[in-house]
C-alpha cells in the first residue's frame, strides 16, 4: 500500500467522523431544546437526510436520545484526547486542532510542486528565480508556509492570520525550522493586506475563511501579486456520492468556511480580473480542488 492508498482510506473514514459530528449537532440541540442556526441546521439536516435519520431525532425524546448522543461525545471526545498530545484544556485543544489542521496543509507542497504548478505557465522559474515571494493567506501555525521554502529553497513568504494566537505558534514553528529570515508573520486580515506587486503566489485556503472575506482577498490578492503571479484558491472538493457532498459541506459550514456552489469560484476570479482561470481536480480521494488565476501582464 502506498501513501495515496493510506489517504484514500482515512478520507474514507474521516467521513465517519464528520457523519456523527453532525448526527451529534441535531441530537444535541433535541436534548437542550434549541435549534441549530441558518447554514449550519440548513447542512446538518442534509447530512441527516443523506444518513435516513432525520425522522428518528425529530421525534425521539431527550431521554432517549441523550445516551446516543453520549456515545458519540464519548468516542469523538476520547479520540481527540488520546490525538492531542495529553493537553487537558480546552486552549490546548484548540492549539492541537490548528497545528493538526497546519499539518495536514504541510504535505501539500510536495504535491504541489509535482502536479500542479507545472501547469501553470512559468509558475516553477518564477518561484525558484532569486526575490521569489509567497503570499500564505491564513498562515495558521505556518505548516504550510515551512513546508513551502522547503520545497523552494529560495523562496521567501509573508503569512497573515487575524488570530493572534495560531501567529504565536506559527513563530514558534517558524522558529524551530530555523526561517525566520526568510517568512514575516503577520496579524490580520488577508482582505486587509496593502501590498502591491509583491507575490509571485498567493494561496487562500477558502474552506476555513467566510465567504465574503474570500471575495474580498481574492479582489486584493490582484494588487499583491506581481504581473504575471498566479492566485491559488484551494476549496472543498464535492464528495463522491450525495452523502459525501452533503459531509463535506456540513463540515466546511461549521468551520465557518466557504462552500462554493460548481463553476462560482472560477467566476469570482474573472470577475476580478484574472486571466487563464482554471479548474485543477485535487488528487484522487483528496478533499481538495484548486481554482488558479493569473494577474494579467
Ligand atoms: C486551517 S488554517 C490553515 C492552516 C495553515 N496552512 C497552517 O499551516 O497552519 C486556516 C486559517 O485561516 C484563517 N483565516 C480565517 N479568515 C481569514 C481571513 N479573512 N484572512 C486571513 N486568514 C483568515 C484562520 O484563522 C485559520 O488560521
Amino acid at each position: 500500500m502506498d501513501i495515496e492508498c493510506l489517504r484514500t482510506i482515512v478520507a474514507r473514514h474521516a467521513a465517519s467522523a464528520n457523519a456523527l459530528v453532525a448526527l451529534g449537532l441535531a441530537m444535541d440541540a433535541r436534548v437542550r431544546g434549541t435549534t441549530l442556526d441558518g447554514d449550519a441546521a440548513r447542512r446538518t439536516e442534509a447530512v441527516l437526510g443523506e444518513l435516513g435519520v432525520s425522522g428518528i431525532v425529530a421525534s425521539a425524546n431527550a431521554v432517549e436520545l441523550a445516551p446516543v448522543l453520549a456515545s458519540i461525545r464519548v468516542d469523538l471526545l476520547s479520540g481527540g484526547k488520546l490525538l492531542s498530545e495529553r493537553s487537558a484544556s480546552a486552549q490546548a485543544l484548540e492549539a492541537s486542532l490548528r497545528q493538526a489542521f497546519g499539518d495536514v496543509s504541510a504535505g501539500f507542497p510536495a504535491l504541489f510542486k509535482r502536479l500542479i504548478a507545472p501547469q501553470l505557465a512559468d509558475l516553477p522559474e518564477r518561484l525558484d528565480a532569486p526575490g521569489a515571494a509567497f503570499l500564505d493567506i491564513g498562515v495558521g501555525v505556518g505548516a504550510l508556509s515551512v513546508s513551502m521554502l522547503r520545497q523552494w529553497p529560495g523562496l521567501r513568504a509573508v503569512g497573515v492570520d487575524p488570530l493572534p494566537e495560531a501567529i504565536a505558534q506559527a513563530q514558534s514553528n517558524v522558529r524551530a525550522a530555523g526561517l525566520e529570515h526568510r517568512i514575516e508573520l503577520r496579524t490580520g486580515l488577508g482582505q486587509d493586506i496593502t501590498d502591491k506587486d509583491a507575490f509571485d503566489l498567493v494561496f487562500v485556503p477558502s474552506a476555513f475563511i467566510p465567504e465574503p472575506h474570500v471575495r474580498a482577498i481574492v479582489q486584493r490578492s490582484q494588487t499583491a501579486l506581481r504581473p504575471g503571479g498566479w492566485l491559488l484558491l484551494a476549496m472543498v472538493n464535492p464528495g463522491p456520492d450525495t452523502l459525501g457532498d452533503a459531509l463535506t459541506r456540513f463540515r466546511t459550514t461549521v468551520w465557518g468556511g466557504t462552500v462554493f456552489e460548481k463553476g462560482a469560484a472560477q467566476a469570482l476570479a474573472e470577475q476580478c480580473g484574472y486571466t487563464d482561470s482554471r479548474l485543477l481536480p485535487g488528487p484522487t480521494g483528496a478533499p481538495v480542488a484548486f481554482v488558479a488565476g493569473r494577474k494579467p501582464g
